[in-house]
Parts: structure tokens; C-alpha cells; sequence
């Protein structure tokens, strides 16, 4: 179990807003978002109910992989802003009673990180052993990928994603060869003690907490995980020493672990085992009017997860991010409307990637940006209004880094705010409701009761217990033995003598 009751009592409370920076908000003209465009849109995310955001990376970087290639930990990008604008961001933020999370990437950096230059040095010095490295040009670090003959220094080095992304050195769990060092050797406790410094010096600035960019994959060679969870019970002893308020949200995807280690609450991948995709994204959407997919698997894993969390879950489950198709390529807006009734009736605290809520479309037929490939399509700018570039920026169209949706029907946040019908707004009464019940929030107990169409499950806390009912499908059901106070419906939904009657393509919560 966590090894730790320290939690900052806003995240029990928390629903996350993410934004991607360079395609929130330009206030420069410069064709890419920035920091203060983030800060100028605060009362924005507020007014829907989000209380805490998660800002993909924006430290200097060449933006080999939109951020996750970091250059230099502490200094943000020129073209987001400077320290200070993140500064003044977050107590604009805490002004607001927001909270901010910053996206740390641990497991590996961009080749133009100084601690890289140095490490291809032949001559050894303080960065030499800060790099997964082989002793040999010759020998390749097995199963993972290298960087080799670009230094003086004999021998490859490992990478964590990218080819261009070398993996930093955490130590191997356990070592079979010369080159693999140890977890407790000089090297690999260096570069923890560094991963310390730059949390130290962000928490320090006024952040709140970390998301951890593949905070499962630093220490090698360790199937099980075991060397990778005492290196973060080692830091959240740190974090307990030094900043015990600050939120801890992992990209684990394996809640049993990452809780170990010590992180509040965990993602739910849209790869690996969890069956997420089954939900939104394949042929046959769980969330389609067709009604022909299937919620049994996500559902069994989800409870295999919550059983071996002892009953806390704490598994976030996001409407989309920057890695994943947009929601609108499968769901039309009615579909959308159920999926956030689910999305934000479920454990652990939701995360809405920015313009999910006004149903952004995903940009067919984009040419690569920033190492998106495929990505590319879901991280196109916003569109705040019916303006120049749909608000975005007031630089020429041509100039935005990333084109945007150019449909003339594409949604926009004003007339979505302006419209009581709108997709944004039954986003905002569904975060209103799950605020005003304790049983919805995120540590709320839930037990499934069917997983077919519709989809029931009851959650409880401080003596609430709200049943949900989520059908998807286009026919509508009854749902025996559930009767009560309807706290909101999507859709329709109808009290009847031997239960609840809920319509087709609806979701109901009701106050048992
Ligand atoms: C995570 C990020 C993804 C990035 C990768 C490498 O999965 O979400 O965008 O490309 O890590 O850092
Ligand atoms: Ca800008």
C-alpha cells in the first residue's frame, strides 16, 4: 500500500484540466502558445469547473518530441515565456484556488542536455556515468534501443523513447554485465539526487506536484518493478521531508506499483492491459449508439487494479490526452455527453485535455509536428471563438505552428459557453454535480453492479451512495431495483415502480 497518508487535501477534490502549451493560447502573435496566454485564460478553465491543471512540458528543449526532450530543466522555453511567467502563473492560479502540475520527465533527456554533452566525452568527469552507456562502441544495451558513434567516448548509449532521447542513468536492477551499474552506485544516486534538485527547485517557484512522464521506466532490467518502486519511496521520503503538500500523479498505468512507490494517483494508459480503448477508441466504441461494444474487460482489469490497491484505485482515467486520438473521432456529441457522465463518475480525479469539453475534432491528414506522427491530429490549437483563428492567435493563419481544424462547423468554447445545450456546458453541470457529492469524488468507494448496456455502478462515501447508470446505446433500458433521487440525467431517465428506466444514448445519477 502507499507508503504514505500524506496527501494534499485538494487533490482529493481535484478535476484536471490538461493543457498542451504551445497550442492553448497565443498572446504574442508568434503563431504558438504561451505561458501568459494560460494565465489570461485561468477564469476560463475555472468558470467549467476544473480546479487543477497539468502543463505538458515547457522547459527548454529542440522539440524533438514536443517537449519531452528536455534541454535544460530549469529554464522554460523562450518561446513560452520565462521563469517569471511561470511564477506569476501560479499564484495567479492559487489566486483562484487552482493548483498547477508540471510534467517531469525523469527517464531521459534531449542529446543537447549539457549533462549528454559532457557524458560523450572520452575524458571520464562528473556526467560520464549520468547516461545508460555500454563500455563499446560495439555492445548495444539489449532490448533497448541506442545512440552510438555520434562521441569520442567508447560505447553506446541506451534510449528511452526516441532515438534521440538517451536514458538517464537510475542503475540496473540487477546488473549481468561490467557496464550495468548497480542502483546504489555513485552514478545512478547522482542522477536521483539531481532528479531531487529540479522537483526541489520547481516545488520552491510555486508548483504544486509533478506528472511523471514514464515514471515506471527508470531503473533497468527490473521486470517486476521492484527497483523502480523503492527509487520513488525514496523520493517520496524526500518529498514527506521536504514537501509534504506536493501531488504526485504517475504515468505507470499500474496502480498497485506506482501507489507503492509512493505517487497519490496513477493513469489509466490507453495501452498496456487496461482496456481503455475498448471504451472510446476502436471500431466498435463501448460509447457508441450502435451499442455493439463491450465495457467487460476494461472493467475486469479495472477491478483486478482496484482490488490489489486495497480499495483505492486511484487510477485516473483522462477523456484524452496528447498521445491519443481526440474523442470526437468516435463519439458524435451525444455520445460525448455519456462519456463524461462516466469520465466524471469514476474514482481517482478525471483529467480533461484541453477542447475535449467543446468536442474538438482530431485534424485529419497533418504532416508530422514536433515528433506527433499520428499524434499530431490532437494537439492542433484551440478554438476559442468564431474569430481570427478561431481566437488562437492573431498572427497570420499560415504562421500557427500547427494548422487547425477548418471546418466552418468546428466548435468553439464562446458559442458552447453561450449555449445551455452545448456539449461544454453539460460538461460543467456534470463537474458541478460530481463537486457537490462527496460519493462521486475521487475517493469515493465504488462497486460495479452490471458492465453490459447500460453500464451500473454505486458509489459511496460519508454515508452518500449515488448509483450511476451509463447506456450508451440507443435502446433504452430498464434497470431493476434502482430507484431513488436523480441528482442529473443525460439524456432521459425515469423512476418506475420496479426500477429505473433510463433512455437510450442517456446516463442517470441517482441518490440511493
Ligand atoms: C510519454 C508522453 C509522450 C512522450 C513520451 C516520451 O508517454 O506522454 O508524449 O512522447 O512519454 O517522453
Ligand atoms: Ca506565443
Amino acid at each position: 500500500m502507499s507508503t504514505t497518508e500524506n496527501r494534499p487535501e485538494w487533490l482529493d477534490n481535484a478535476v484536471f484540466y490538461e493543457i498542451y502549451p504551445q497550442s492553448f493560447n497565443d498572446t504574442n502573435a508568434d503563431g504558438i502558445g504561451d505561458l501568459n496566454g494560460i494565465t489570461e485564460k485561468l477564469d476560463y478553465i475555472r468558470e467549467l469547473g476544473c480546479n487543477a491543471i497539468w502543463i505538458n512540458p515547457c522547459f527548454k528543449s529542440p522539440f524533438g518530441d514536443a517537449g519531452y526532450d528536455v534541454e535544460d530543466y530549469y529554464t522554460i522555453a523562450p518561446r513560452y515565456g520565462t521563469n517569471e511567467d511561470m511564477i506569476r502563473l501560479f499564484s495567479e492560479a492559487h489566486k483562484r484556488d487552482m493548483h498547477v502540475i508540471l510534467d517531469l520527465v525523469p527517464g531521459h533527456t534531449a542529446v543537447t542536455h549539457e549533462w549528454f554533452r559532457q557524458s560523450m566525452k572520452a575524458q571520464r568527469n562528473e556526467f560520464t556515468d549520468r547516461y545508460v552507456w555500454t563500455d563499446s562502441i560495439w555492445e548495444e544495451p539489449q532490448g533497448m534501443g541506442c545512440i552510438r558513434g555520434i562521441s569520442d567516448r567508447d560505447g553506446s548509449c541506451a534510449v528511452n523513447f526516441f532515438s534521440h532521447q538517451p536514458a538517464l542513468n537510475y542503475g540496473f536492477y540487477k546488473p549481468d554485465r561490467d557496464w550495468q551499474q548497480p542502483m546504489d552506485a555513485p552514478g545512478p544516486m547522482a542522477t536521483r539526487e539531481a532528479l531531487k534538485d529540479i522537483m526541489r527547485f520547481w516545488l520552491c517557484a510555486g508548483c504544486d506536484g509533478f506528472r511523471v512522464d514514464m515514471a515506471g521506466s527508470l531503473v533497468k532490467h527490473d521486470e517486476d518493478g521492484k527497483g523502480t518502486i523503492a527509487l520513488w519511496q525514496d523520493i517520496r521520503a524526500f518529498l514527506d521531508r521536504e514537501f509534504p503538500s506536493a501531488a504526485m500523479v504517475s504515468e505507470w498505468g499500474e496502480p498497485d506499483k506506482s501507489l507503492l512507490g509512493g505517487f497519490h494517483m496513477d493513469f489509466l494508459l490507453h495501452f498496456g492491459p487496461s482496456h481503455y480503448n475498448d471504451l472510446f477508441r476502436c471500431p466498435e466504441p463501448y460509447f457508441s449508439k450502435r451499442g455493439k461494444g463491450s465495457a467487460k474487460e476494461f472493467i475486469s482489469a479495472y477491478k483486478e487494479n482496484y482490488a490489489k490497491t486495497n480499495g483505492k484505485g486511484l487510477i485516473c482515467i483522462p477523456s484524452g490526452n496528447h498521445d491519443m486520438d481526440r474523442l470526437a473521432r468516435s463519439l458524435d456529441t451525444d455520445e460525448m455527453r455519456v462519456a463524461f457522465a462516466f469520465l466524471l463518475s469514476m474514482p481517482g480525479a478525471p483529467f480533461i485535455y484541453y477542447g475535449d469539453e467543446i468536442g474538438m475534432r482530431y485534424v485529419e491528414g497533418l504532416t508530422s509536428v514536433e515528433g506527433g506522427y499520428g499524434r499530431t491530429g490532437s494537439r492542433s490549437p484551440m478554438q476559442w471563438d468564431k474569430g481570427l483563428n478561431a481566437g488562437f492567435s492573431s498572427a497570420r493563419a499560415d504562421m500557427l505552428y500547427i494548422p487547425q481544424d477548418s471546418s466552418p462547423d468546428r466548435p468553439d468554447a464562446a458559442s458552447q459557453c453561450a449555449d445551455d445545450n452545448s456539449l461544454r456546458s453539460e460538461v460543467k453541470r456534470l463537474i458541478a454535480v460530481r463537486m457537490a457529492n462527496p460519493a462521486l469524488r475521487s475517493n469515493g468507494s465504488i462497486e460495479f453492479i452490471s458492465d453490459g448496456y447500460p453500464l451500473v455502478y454505486s458509489r459511496s462515501a460519508e454515508g452518500q451512495t449515488i448509483a450511476v447508470i451509463i447506456n450508451p446505446s440507443a435502446e433504452s433500458a430498464l434497470v431493476p431495483d434502482i430507484r431513488g433521487k436523480f441528482l442529473y440525467i443525460v439524456g432521459s431517465a425515469e423512476a418506475k415502480e420496479n426500477g429505473t428506466r433510463i433512455g437510450g444514448c442517456s446516463a442517470a445519477f441517482v441518490e440511493l
